[in-house]
């Protein structure tokens, strides 16, 4: 039996891995993970699949050890372990509290990786890992510094590993895709912070899971989805960080100090 495991399959680009796995007909059980059990289990029956719902806050080690369980009791064949769950707040330094920010690292980070690791020794030959990073990884990003931080840390840990499981017939693929429309980006300045002066164009989630999808069974170890992103990964590679910083503050955010970091200057 084969099954898919998936992460902020509660809304957003997890949702939509979920419903473009299932016209495929390769899954036999979804396992969905993330707070909401109960857009998770609307899913489900949106999609007419079999699905263990996992509530879980995958900060916690609580909400952690709700899928190591799950992996250790029913020793489950994965087929795809997608890690969506994720989240970035927009903001100077200082307007953005400590606990937001190690909740970005542990959720970007820590638990994508402690996942991962749990999951791989159930990994079915031909099995697959689509963990998301971004298109802001490739360029160090003023306000929205731990954001843009935990998702280079995300593509360098997919790349060595994708190399690592080649042996093993399981791949694992760093999804970048530029900005998508879902809740993400209302949800990064939800906290009345920074507020990016335009991110678009917004990309169609569907089209981009897709590509991620194809990217995945053929075993690539990133999906760079559009031509904005697909320009930014090149450019990062021959243009110096400064000037690329200069471009992401004029054109994206323009430059700011917060109150207080004014006040005390
Ligand atoms: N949208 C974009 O423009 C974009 C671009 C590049 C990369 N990404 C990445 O894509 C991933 C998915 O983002 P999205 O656009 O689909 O955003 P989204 O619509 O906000 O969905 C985020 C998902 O993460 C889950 N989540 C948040 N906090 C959680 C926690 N503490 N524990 C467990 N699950 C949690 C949410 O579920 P609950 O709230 O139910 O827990 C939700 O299902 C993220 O890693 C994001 O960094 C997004």
């Amino acid at each position: 039996m084969s099954i898919a495991i998936i992460t902020g399959a509660s809304g957003g680009i997890g949702s939509e891995f979920a419903r473009q796995l299932s016209k495929l007909g390769l899954i036999d059980e979804f396992w969905f993970v993330a707070r909401s059990e109960n857009k998770m289990q609307a899913l489900a029956e949106e999609l007419g699949v079999k699905a263990k719902i996992i509530g879980a806050d995958l900060t916690s080690e609580e909400g952690i050890n709700k899928v190591r369980e799950a992996l250790e009791t029913e020793k489950p064949e994965v087929k795809f372990l997608i890690n969506a769950s994720g989240f970035g707040n927009f903001g100077a330094f200082d307007e953005i509290s400590e606990d937001e920010v190690v909740k970005m690292i542990d959720l970007n980070v820590k638990a994508l990786v402690l996942l991962t690791h749990m999951t791989i020794p159930y990994m079915e030959l031909g099995g697959r890992i689509i963990e998301l990073g971004s298109g802001s990884c490739f360029t160090p990003l003023p306000y929205f510094n731990i954001y843009s931080s935990s998702k280079v840390f995300v593509l360098h840990y997919t790349k060595s590993l994708n190399h690592e499981l080649k042996k093993y017939g399981v791949r694992a693929t760093c999804f970048c895709p530029g900005w998508v429309e879902t809740e993400f980006l209302g949800k990064s300045v939800a906290n009345g912070n920074t507020h990016p002066k335009a991110m678009k164009p917004l990309l169609s989630c569907e089209k981009v899971v897709k590509k991620c999808i194809k990217a995945s069974v053929k075993g690539k170890a990133m999906c760079v989805t559009n031509w904005y992103t697909k320009l930014q990964h090149t450019l990062f590679k021959l243009v110096p960080d400064c000037i690329l910083t200069k471009l992401w503050l004029g054109m994206l955010v323009g430059e700011r100090k917060s109150e207080k970091y004014k006040e005390e200057k």
